[in-house]
C-alpha cells in the first residue's frame, strides 16, 4: 500500500463512528501525578501493569479506534508477554504514538512555553514504524491570562507543529496536530474563543506554509470553555455553541475529523460536552474524542496499584469508552451513567 493511501485508511479507522481514541501516552512525569492521586508510586513495573490491564478490557475495540503510547509503553510487553501494539492490535485498535519531547519556557516570550522535540524525529518515527505505529500526536500548549499567549508564542508553536506534521507525512505516519489551550485560569468564555480563534488561525497558516496535505490529518483541540476558575462555569449546549463557533471560522472542511483533548474536565463533563457537539447536526469534520483524563480517571481508581482489581479497572475503563463512543454519535445521555 502507498503512504498516501496508508494513511488515508489510518485516518479512516480513527474516526469510525461511535469509536474515539484513547490517549494513554502520560509521560513519565505525568504519570507519576496520575499514580500518585491513588496512590501508587510509578515504576516502570506499575505503568506496565496498568497500561497492560487497560488495554485488554473485553470489547475496548467495540469503542476505541486508536491509543497513543508512549515511548517507554511501544518497547514493553504486556502482562501475557506480548509487545503492547500487539495486544491492540488484536483488539482492531490502531497504535500510536507521542513524539513530542515536552515543553518548557520559551525565550522573550515571558509566561508563555515552546515545545520540544523536532531534532531526530525523523530517526524515530522510522522507528516507531517499524514497531507497528500509524499514528503520531504531538503537543502545543497555550496558558491564557491577560497577556499571554503572545503573538510571538502561537506562531512559534504553530511552526513547530506543523513541521512536525510534515515530518509524519513524508513517513506515512498520520499526524495528529494538538495545539492545546490550556482551561487553567480566571478567563472568560469568550476569551478562550479568541485564543482559539487565533492559535487556530495561525495552525493551520502555517500547515500551509508547510504543505501538510489536511485529508491525512487530525486535529486534537481543546474545546471553547471558560478557564477552570471562572465564576460561572458553562452548561454543555454554551460550550457546543462556542467550540462550533470557533471552529467553522478557522478549521477547513477539508480536514476528515476532530478529536477534542478532555484538558482537566470532568469524565461527565467531557462526555456531556461532545455529546452537546454532536448533537448540533451534521459539521464537515467528525467530532470525535481523544481523551486522557477523562477515559482513565475513573479505571486508575478502581485499579490502585492492585493486579486483583484488574476486571473493576477494565469494566470502568469500558464504560466510559462505550458512553464517549455514544456522545462521539450524540446518542449519550446522563441517564447511561447509572
Ligand atoms: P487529556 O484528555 O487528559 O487532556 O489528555 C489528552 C492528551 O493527550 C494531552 O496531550
Amino acid at each position: 500500500m502507498s503512504h498516501q493511501q496508508d494513511m488515508e485508511d489510518t485516518v479512516e479507522k480513527l474516526i469510525h463512528k461511535g469509536k474515539g481514541i484513547l490517549a494513554a501516552d502520560e509521560s513519565a512525569p505525568t504519570i507519576a501525578k496520575r499514580f500518585a492521586a491513588i496512590g501508587v508510586e510509578s515504576t516502570e513495573e506499575k505503568r506496565r501493569e496498568y497500561r497492560s490491564l487497560i488495554f485488554s478490557t473485553p470489547s475496548l475495540g467495540d469503542h476505541i479506534s486508536g491509543v497513543i503510547l508512549y515511548e517507554e509503553t511501544l518497547n514493553q510487553r504486556s502482562l501475557d508477554n506480548k509487545p503492547m501494539a500487539e495486544l491492540l492490535l488484536r483488539q482492531g485498535i490502531v497504535p500510536g504514538i507521542k513524539v513530542d519531547k515536552g515543553k518548557g519556557p520559551m525565550a522573550n516570550a515571558p509566561g508563555d512555553e515552546i515545545t520540544y522535540g523536532l531534532d531526530g524525529l525523523e530517526e524515530r518515527l522510522q522507528g516507531y514504524r517499524e514497531q507497528g505505529a500509524r499514528f503520531a500526536k504531538w503537543r502545543d500548549v497555550y496558558h491564557i491570562t491577560d497577556t499571554n499567549p503572545s503573538r510571538l508564542a502561537i506562531e512559534a508553536n504553530a511552526e513547530v507543529l506543523a513541521r512536525y506534521a510534515a515530518v509524519c507525512q513524508s513517513l506515512g505516519v498520520v499526524p495528529i496536530v494538538e495545539p492545546e489551550v490550556l482551561i487553567d485560569g480566571y478567563h472568560t468564555i469568550e476569551h478562550s474563543a479568541q485564543v482559539c480563534e487565533s492559535v487556530l488561525k495561525a495552525v493551520f497558516d502555517a500547515l500551509h506554509r508547510h504543505g501538510v496535505v489536511l485529508e491525512r490529518m487530525l486535529l486534537k483541540p481543546s474545546m471553547v470553555t471558560p478557564g477552570k476558575s471562572h465564576t460561572t462555569q458553562a452548561n454543555p449546549e454554551q460550550v457546543a455553541e462556542a467550540t462550533l463557533h470557533v471552529f467553522r471560522r478557522v478549521v477547513p472542511a477539508a480536514v476528515p475529523g476532530i478529536v477534542f483533548l478532555s484538558g482537566g474536565q470532568t469524565p461527565e463533563e467531557a462526555t456531556a460536552n461532545l455529546n452537546a457537539i454532536n448533537q448540533h447536526g451534521p459539521q464537515p469534520w467528525a467530532l470525535s474524542f481523544s481523551y486522557g483524563r477523562a477515559l482513565q480517571e475513573p479505571a486508575q481508581k478502581a485499579w490502585a496499584g492492585t493486579l486483583e482489581n484488574g476486571p473493576a479497572a477494565q469494566s470502568a475503563m469500558h464504560k466510559r469508552a462505550q458512553l464517549n463512543g455514544a456522545a462521539r454519535n450524540g446518542e449519550y445521555s446522563t441517564d447511561m451513567e447509572g
